[in-house]
């Protein structure tokens, strides 16, 4: 059973994650309407990747005998005004995601919740992967130059996401 404490952070991590899937999809629809279908796919893939985290927590939530409490999902705000800025709020987007993630454990620690400090193992590991995704897209945007036509070579790269 879960304490109360624990189901209310995961319940919240819950719609955190399913933010993170709206906003996106929200970047991935602004690539598609400035024509870089390459970003626009990578985006959308995310997408999807970010919905299964949402997943993750719903059915641990249910497995460890708590309440799942699904609750409004925030608005993205948009437009973007280039892909470099896109990516830069990705970046800064898993790096708060992180600290979201870091928090619930501490919470799983302090209630000595050694099953929960497990399950959200997966999720410390998986944000050192997303961070360093978001940062080599940030990297490579800064070097070429953020400008749509500078930016062909990575949008192919990127569409070549599955
Ligand atoms: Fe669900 Fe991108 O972290």
């Amino acid at each position: 059973m879960l304490k109360k404490s624990v189901e209310d952070a995961l319940n919240k991590q819950l719609n955190a994650e399913m933010y993170s899937s709206y906003l996106y999809l929200a970047m991935s629809a602004y690539m598609e309407s400035v024509t870089m279908k390459g970003f626009a796919k990578w985006l959308r893939i995310q997408a999807k990747e970010e919905l299964a985290h949402a997943m993750k927590f719903y059915d641990y939530i249910i497995e460890a005998g708590g309440r799942v409490r699904l609750t409004a999902i925030e608005a993205p705000k948009t437009p973007w005004k280039s892909a470099g800025a896109v990516f830069d709020q990705v970046l800064a987007h898993e790096q708060k995601v992180t600290g979201l993630i870091n928090g619930i454990m501490d919470i799983a620690v302090k209630e000595k919740d050694y099953a929960t400090q497990n399950f959200l193992g997966w999720f410390v590991k998986e944000q050192v992967e997303e961070e360093a995704n978001a940062s080599e897209i940030v990297a490579k945007i800064s070097i070429i130059g953020d400008v749509p036509g500078h930016l062909f070579c990575l949008d192919q790269e990127l569409g070549k996401r599955e």
